[in-house]
C-alpha cells in the first residue's frame, strides 16, 4: 500500500501533479493538502475512477496532521512562484518559512516518509527541510530530495534533433549541480546512447537547459512559471521513487541530495566542495541506494561550468541552513 501525499495541491503544479498521482496505478491513497481550495480540487479528482482513494485537507481540524499521517511519499509545490524579472533566490523570504513549516509537520507526522521538495529556491528549501529534520532528529539523507527532473526533461526535449531519438526521453541527458541558473550543469559529454553537439551549438544549448524556466516565466507574462511539465517532470520522479521502493532495480535519476549522508556521496562532495548537489542516483526500497559520479572525464567546457554551479551553489545552501540555525 503507497499513501502519496501533495503539500500545496491546489496551486498551479499541485493540481496537476494530483491528476497525474490520482491516475497512476502505483498509488493507493492520495491526500490533499493546502490552504486554499482542497475542498474542490479532492471532489473533482474523486470521481476519477482509479485506484488511489482520495482526501483533501485544510490547515483547520488537524489538517496537516491528518494529511501526513501514514504517508510513504509527500511532494511539496507549495509556495510563490516567479515573476518576469524574478529570480528563483527571490522567493526565498516567502517559501523559507513554508518549506520548514512544513518539513516540521512531516517531522511530526510521518518521519519516514521520502519527501520530495519542489518549491524554490530548490538550492536552499532542501538545506532548510534537512536542518528542520536534524533538528528534531529524524534526518535521513536517503530520503530527501530536491525535484530537478525538469532540468533533465528539458536537455531531453532541447537535444531532441541532435539524440535523433523519436521518444526524446530515450536519451539519458545528465543534469547536475542545483536547480537555478548557472547552478544547472548539463553534462552534454555524459549523454546515453551517445549523440554530438555541434560545437556551434554548444552554448545557446546549455543556456537553454539553465534558463529554459524564463521562456515559459516570459510567456505567461505574469501568471507564473512552469507547472504542467513541472507536474509532469514531479510525477516521473514520485513514479520512479515508489517503483524503486517496490522493488524495481535500475532506477536512476538525477537529484539535488545531502551527499555526505547517501552512499557514494562523499566522494563527489570531496570533488565539488559542496554538501548538496543534484547527481544522478540510484534509487531502491530506503531511498538513495547510492549516488553516482559522473565527474570523472568531464569535458574542459563542462569542468567551468562547475566552478560557476559551486561558487552559486556555496551561497544558496548556506542561506538556507542559516534561516533554519539562526532565524530571521
Ligand atoms: P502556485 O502559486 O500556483 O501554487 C502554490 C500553492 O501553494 C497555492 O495553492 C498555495 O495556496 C499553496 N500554499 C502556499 N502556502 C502554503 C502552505 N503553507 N501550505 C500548503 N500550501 C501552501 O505556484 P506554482 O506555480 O504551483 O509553484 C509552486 C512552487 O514550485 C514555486 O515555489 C515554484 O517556484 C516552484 N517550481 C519548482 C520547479 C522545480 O523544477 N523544482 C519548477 C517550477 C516551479
Amino acid at each position: 500500500m503507497v499513501k502519496a501525499v501533495v503539500l500545496g495541491a491546489s496551486g498551479g503544479i499541485g493540481q496537476p501533479l494530483s491528476l497525474l498521482l490520482k491516475a497512476s496505478p502505483l498509488i493507493d491513497e492520495l491526500a490533499l493538502y493546502d490552504v486554499v481550495n482542497t475542498p474542490g480540487v479532492t471532489a473533482d479528482l474523486s470521481h476519477i475512477s482509479s485506484v488511489a482513494k482520495i482526501s483533501g485537507y485544510l490547515p483547520k481540524e488537524d489538517g496537516l496532521k491528518n494529511a501526513l499521517t501514514g504517508a510513504d511519499i509527500v511532494v511539496i509545490p507549495a509556495g510563490i512562484p516567479r515573476k518576469p524579472g524574478m529570480t528563483r533566490d527571490d522567493l526565498f523570504k516567502i517559501n523559507a518559512g513554508i518549506v520548514r513549516d512544513l518539513a516540521k509537520g512531516i517531522a511530526e507526522f510521518s518521519p519516514k516518509a521520502f519527501t520530495l521538495v519542489i518549491s524554490n529556491p530548490v538550492n536552499s528549501t532542501v538545506p532548510i527541510a534537512a536542518e528542520v529534520f536534524k533538528a528534531a532528529g529524524v534526518f535521513d539523507p536517503k530520503r530527501l530530495f530536491g525535484v530537478t527532473t525538469l532540468d533533465v526533461v528539458r536537455a531531453e526535449t532541447f537535444t531532441q534533433e541532435y539524440s535523433g531519438q523519436k521518444d526524446p526521453s530515450k536519451a539519458t541527458v545528465p543534469v547536475i549541480g542545483g536547480h537555478s541558473g548557472e547552478t544547472i550543469v548539463p553534462l552534454f559529454s555524459k549523454v546515453s546512447p551517445s549523440f554530438d553537439i555541434p560545437a556551434d551549438k554548444y552554448e545557446a544549448l546549455v543556456k537553454r537547459v539553465q534558463f529554459g524556466g524564463d521562456e515559459v516565466v516570459a510567456a505567461k507574462d505574469g501568471a507564473g512559471s512552469a507547472t504542467l511539465s513541472m507536474a509532469y517532470a514531479g510525477f516521473r520522479f514520485s513514479e520512479a521513487v515508489i517503483r524503486a521502493s517496490k522493488g524495481e532495480k535500475g532506477v536512476v535519476e538525477p537529484t539535488f541530495v545531502y551527499l555526505p549522508g547517501v552512499p557514494g556521496g562523499d566522494a563527489i562532495a570531496q570533488a565539488t566542495g559542496v554538501d548538496f548537489f543534484s547527481t544522478p542516483v540510484e534509487l531502491g526500497p530506503s531511498g538513495v541506494e547510492k549516488a553516482i559520479n559522473v565527474l570523472d572525464g568531464v569535458t574542459e567546457r563542462e569542468q567551468k561550468l562547475l566552478a560557476a554551479c559551486v561558487e552559486g551553489l556555496k551561497g544558496n545552501i548556506e542561506k538556507g541552513v542559516e534561516f533554519v540555525k539562526n532565524p530571521p
